[in-house]
């Protein structure tokens, strides 16, 4: 775990830079929900994996490995983020594909506040889908209310800002293998 310096200066705070999963632990957390969403989807039907760009590539690519059922990939891709704290403002930057009359799950990499994955199930509430399901990599249950809850969770974790497998600090820090917190000295 050396890819990264022990500190980060955010703003004008030096954050430490704490591991928090290991790349081994999100493997193997990856597959078991992998072979959760296989059994709960049941059938031989297609699924679409709506991944949310850019944060859930790495864990999106991974789970894919794992599903049993035919599936497809799509994309969309949200903004909202600047640096350690939420805007709160959620906007969709290009299209969302069309997903009519399909089975999808939305794969994100974190949910926080819950702004973004309301916003984008408000969007597809319209879009004529089969069935819509959240999976997760992280999610932050305090800082959310019980309606924007992932149908499927990774890892639940507290309120501290997180990079890595995905996860970034203004655009870095997404190529590193494990998921590390920083913590305010
Ligand atoms: P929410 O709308 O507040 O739930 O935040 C959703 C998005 O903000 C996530 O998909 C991430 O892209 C980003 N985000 C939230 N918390 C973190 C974090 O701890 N590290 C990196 N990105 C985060
Ligand atoms: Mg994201």
């Amino acid at each position: 775990m050396s890819l990264t310096p022990n500190r980060i200066e955010v703003g004008n705070r030096t954050m430490s830079v704490q591991p928090l999963f290991t790349e081994a632990r999100i493997k193997a957390r990856v597959a078991e929900l992998a072979a959760e969403i296989s059994q709960a989807h049941g059938s031989q039907e297609n699924l679409v994996i709506l991944v949310v760009l850019h944060g859930a590539l790495l864990f999106a690519a991974d789970l894919v490995r794992g599903l049993t059922m035919p599936t497809e990939i799509e994309t969309v891709r949200l903004r909202s983020y600047h640096g350690t704290e939420s805007t709160g403002a959620v906007e969709l930057v290009g299209a969302l594909p069309s997903l009519q009359g399909k089975h999808v799950l939305v794969v994100e990499d974190i949910v926080d506040t819950g702004k973004s994955i309301s916003f984008l199930k408000e969007r597809l509430a319209t879009a004529g889908l089969r069935s819509l399901k959240v999976a997760t990599l992280l999610d932050k249950p305090e800082a959310h209310g019980p309606e924007t809850a992932p149908d499927y969770t990774g890892f639940s974790i507290g309120r501290n800002f997180v990079i890595g497998y995905g996860l970034d600090l203004d655009g870095r820090y997404r190529n590193l293998p494990y998921v590390a917190e920083l913590v305010a000295l």
